[in-house]
């Protein structure tokens, strides 16, 4: 079902200048201050700091994002305890503010003024869905669910340890405190999880005790008597759904290939502790698909904001997030116009930002004026704007991410992966002499479709040849006054350390690395599509250009999790929580043409899914890119495989 588009919240005050939502006609926290409530109530009704010192990893799960003002206080209070681990602050927000708005509210604690910069500064646009944010080199990460708590908390997997009840009063925010959304919470929930609320309403504490928890009830904050407190003697059934693998106590992997997958896999690992082997057959890393001098970064937007959509969506602004973090890396936001094929085409590009109600930050569609007035040429027709879009160099990229993981990762290179081996304690990687190379708990396929040497049973993975071409002088005159990125079904990216880069042929089941003259004709003529006379007296006869290897599943979704154990005898009514897995094997392929959206994103999956930590992506997204579900389709059509 379509996500609804988001109402941001209005802000207000009440007359003593307590923020006020006119919508439930409610205040955000205590009139007596909110920081205090947050100290008394939720970090000191759930026993924190206390209960994070010497915790590998706490969670804690946030009914009501508001101002921030718990997590605030929450990621303060963790700054200054002794807390070595990782925090991971989940909190589901129905009505955002807006990032001003946000700022303008958070103003007046001069005390949060640095943590609370460094959450405007990577304050998502105003579109629904999970959004992941890292502070303080990952220790500290918010999960930021932007949308209804109904629909999202049964979309989230998680094990959590204490919770923060936070809505408006129940009487006029009833969704919030229903029974069903509190069975919901405490899904999450593990025998011994806490929570906390300034609430006692009757109602509440029923739900609560119906579900199992032990309540108490505790001298409340300022004026209010009373506040609830309560801790879970027994998990409830189904338990948290996680991926749990037997080897993960010890987290060690090794990584075979160091494109912009296995680069980005291994730094985050890296950055939860793991220690990363990563082979790789070059003596560099990003020699393959990952080699040209620059790539593309945009989201792919859908009138029904299907699951590719939202999950392009949640892979390109997590990406953003990335760059902006990352020291080193060659990128330039410079705006991505993505231009309507024909009149049809626009049409459809205007109704849907309008329907989606997207946020201008994000999408905006451009009438055929204002994007030939952007560009500063003519342009064929109007088009979707992606103002924080542009270009990137994936190699630097690669190394970025490499210098970042470096104390943990060792990159090997010159080392070709021929053959893997199962053992009793993990995986075991041998060279083409039968040499061991390698051996870990854990072992990542980022290889492409080349990992299908190393697997008993092919992945259904098809190559895409891809050829670009450079335009040199004198011609680049054409385009040297480009400042952002042009593309249609090819793209053309600004002048970068004097390379423009005119792409992309297209080609499934093709291997020929060689560079064809009538490639570069075929890009020439995709560029004269976006920008009308633009690639006139080029003689593609003298063009140089770069071939590369997409490798793409047939729903061009990419393929990250663990891998299912084929021969296994599934059960009659097989699910994907059902399938057996392959322990320790995992799969980071299938980037296809849109490495540079779906890399960042699906190694925080994957190494979110290895380390038992919550998942930065709803549940049926997760689902969406299971390795496993081709497997799950061949057995539903009674074939024995793929
Ligand atoms: C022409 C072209 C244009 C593109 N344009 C864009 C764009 O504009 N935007 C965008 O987002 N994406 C773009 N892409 C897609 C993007 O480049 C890919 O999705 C991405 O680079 C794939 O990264 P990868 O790490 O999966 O693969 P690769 O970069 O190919 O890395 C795989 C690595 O595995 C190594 N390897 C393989 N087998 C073994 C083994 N047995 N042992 C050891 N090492 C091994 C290889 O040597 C290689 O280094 C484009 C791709 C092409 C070809
Ligand atoms: C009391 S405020 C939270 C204050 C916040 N915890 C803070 O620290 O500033 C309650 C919040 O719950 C949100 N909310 C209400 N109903 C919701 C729902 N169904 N799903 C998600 N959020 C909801 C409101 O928009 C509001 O921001």
């Amino acid at each position: 079902m379509r996500p609804a588009p988001l109402v941001p919240a209005v802000p207000a005050a009440t007359a003593d200048g307590t923020p006020y939502s006119p919508l439930y006609d409610d205040i955000y926290h205590s009139a007596h201050g909110g920081l205090a409530q947050a100290r008394h109530v939720f970090l000191g009704g759930n026993d924190l700091p206390a209960r994070w010192i010497g915790a590998e990893r706490f969670a804690i799960l946030e009914t009501g994002f508001g101002l921030g003002l718990n997590f605030l206080a929450t990621w303060q209070a963790w700054r200054e305890s002794r807390a070595r681990g990782r925090l991971h602050f989940v909190s589901v927000e129905k009505h955002p503010f807006r990032r001003d708005d946000l700022a303008a509210l958070l103003a007046p604690y001069p005390e949060l003024e640095l943590l609370a910069s460094q959450l405007l500064s990577q304050w998502p646009p105003l579109t629904p869905g999970f959004h992941r944010l890292h502070f303080d080199e990952g220790r500290v990460t918010l999960s930021l669910l932007f949308g209804d708590a109904q629909a999202l908390l049964p979309q989230l997997s998680a094990r959590i340890d204490a919770i923060f009840l936070d809505g408006f009063v129940p009487a006029r925010n009833p969704e919030l405190w229903s029974s069903a959304l509190l069975a919901a919470v405490t899904r999450l929930c593990h025998s011994g999880s806490t929570l906390a609320t300034w609430s006692v309403a009757g109602e509440v504490r029923h739900a609560l005790e119906s579900t199992g928890w032990k309540l108490e009830r505790c001298p409340g904050y300022a004026t209010k008597r009373e506040m609830l407190v309560g801790r879970l003697e027994h998990a409830v059934s189904p338990a948290p759904i996680l991926e749990s693998s037997p080897h993960t106590a010890q987290r060690r992997a090794m990584v075979i290939g160091a494109g912009l997958a296995g680069t980005a896999i291994s730094e985050r690992l890296a950055a939860r502790g793991w220690q990363v082997e990563l082979l790789e057959r070059h003596a560099q890393p990003a020699q393959e698909a990952s080699g040209n001098p620059s790539g593309i970064l945009l989201p792919h937007l859908a009138k029904d904001d299907a699951l590719a959509a939202r999950l392009s969506r949640a892979g390109y602004l997590y990406a953003l997030r990335r760059l902006h973090g990352l020291a080193a890396v060659r990128w330039s936001p410079c705006g991505v116009l993505q231009v309507a094929r024909d009149r049809d085409h626009e049409d459809l590009q205007r109704r849907t930002v309008a329907e989606l109600e997207l946020p201008a930050e994000f999408a905006a569609f451009l009438e055929r004026d204002a994007a030939t007035d952007l560009v500063g040429r003519d342009v064929a027709h109007g088009g979707w704007w992606f103002p924080g879009g542009g270009w990137v160099s994936p190699g630097s990229l690669c190394n970025a991410l490499l210098a970042a993981g470096r104390e943990h990762i060792r990159a090997r290179f010159e080392t070709e992966v021929a053959a893997l081996r199962q053992t009793a304690t993990g995986w075991q990687a041998f060279d083409a002499g039968g040499t061991l190379l390698a051996e870990a708990p854990h072992v990542v396929l980022a290889n492409t479709h080349a990992a299908n040497r190393l697997l008993a049973r092919a992945l259904p993975l098809t190559p895409i040849r891809g050829q670009i071409s450079y335009l040199p002088e004198p011609w680049r005159e054409a385009v040297s006054a480009l400042n952002h990125v042009v593309c249609r079904s090819g793209y053309i990216t600004p002048p970068q350390a004097g390379t423009v880069c005119v792409g992309a042929s297209f080609d499934s089941d093709d291997t020929d690395l060689t560079p064809r003259p009538a490639d570069h004709a075929g890009n020439l003529q995709r560029l004269d599509e976006l920008l009308p006379g633009a690639a006139r007296g080029i003689d593609p006869a003298l063009l140089e250009g770069r071939v590369g290897l997409r490798s793409a599943a047939p729903d061009r979704l990419p393929l990250i999790g663990t891998l299912p154990d084929m021969n296994a005898v599934p059960e009659s009514s097989a699910t994907l929580e059902k399938l057996l897995r392959l322990p320790g094997l995992h799969a980071l392929l299938g980037l296809s043409a849109r490495g540079m959206v779906w890399a960042p994103l699906a190694a925080e999956l994957l190494a979110s899914q290895l380390d038992g930590e919550p998942l930065p992506i709803e549940r049926d997204l997760v689902r969406a890119v299971d390795p496993a579900r081709f497997h799950l389709r061949a057995l539903r059509r009674g074939k024995e495989s793929l």
